[in-house]
């Protein structure tokens, strides 16, 4: 019996609603974020909801920006669904839109696993993209910027990653893609767009926004979740 986890980034938690019979096998307190684990069904599979994660901006603790992925990992999980909030580069992009992350990246280097891989499944990238024009769903597929966080994007850090045709910017998903890969999972890493990032004046984001945007995105997040869930 197919395993699947879906880590569910800011805003994105109410996914957890979509859950029969659930069960909360997991729970830790402290930090920016409450985390947990809620395990239940969905269209008749076994299914792992992870709320919330640890950042490298709050801790150096591997044990922690890992924990998401090396519980995934204890139960067996195969197909790991990583989910991010994150600000829209590319002038296309607008709030609640979702891209598949095709590349990415990657600002924490330094500190993530030994091995130096690029951890995306290009299989399941096309995969995934069939089932999204399949039940017309609009998902870009675009590059993912990793930032170190816990600061949103300067003026000049916004033209920057303009020119060097990043399409979206978070401050997760990459130590999780990684890890996973490292311990034999698949992934499939999907930013939900809560904010356009603009270059030439300041808009000042807040973290409230990346929650609201979130909650606006759920239709079609939600929707697609399931159809990758029940294809899979
Ligand atoms: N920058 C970085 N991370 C984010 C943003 C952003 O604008 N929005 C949501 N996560």
């Amino acid at each position: 019996m197919t395993r699947i986890g879906v880590i569910l980034g800011s805003g994105l938690s109410g996914f957890t609603k979509e859950l029969d019979k659930p069960d909360v096998i997991y729970s830790e307190l402290g930090g920016i974020h409450k985390k947990s684990v809620i395990e239940g069904r969905i269209g008749g599979k076994t299914v792992f909801l992870f709320t919330g994660r640890n950042h490298f901006y709050e801790t150096y603790s591997r044990d922690k920006v890992f924990r998401n992925v090396n519980i995934a990992k204890d139960l067996n999980i195969e197909f790991l669904i990583i989910t991010n909030a994150a600000g829209g580069i590319n002038p296309l992009y607008n709030v609640s839109d979702l891209m598949l992350i095709k590349t990415y990246i990657n600002l924490f280097q330094r500190r993530l696993i030994k091995k130096d891989i690029c951890a995306i499944d290009f299989g399941l990238l096309q995969w995934a993209k069939d089932i999204a024009i399949r039940n017309s769903i609009k998902a870009y597929e675009g590059c993912y910027y990793g930032s170190t966080g816990p600061t949103y994007e300067t003026q000049s850090e916004i033209n920057y990653l303009k020119r060097i045709r990043v399409d979206a910017v978070g401050m997760s998903t990459i130590p999780d893609i990684q890890r996973a890969q490292e311990l034999g999972m698949k992934t499939l890493g999907i930013s939900c767009i809560t904010n356009k990032l603009f270059s030439g004046f300041s808009v000042k984001v807040t973290h409230d926004e990346v929650i609201d945007a979130g909650n606006k995105a759920y239709i079609r997040f939600s929707k697609y979740l399931k159809h990758l869930i029940n294809d899979y």
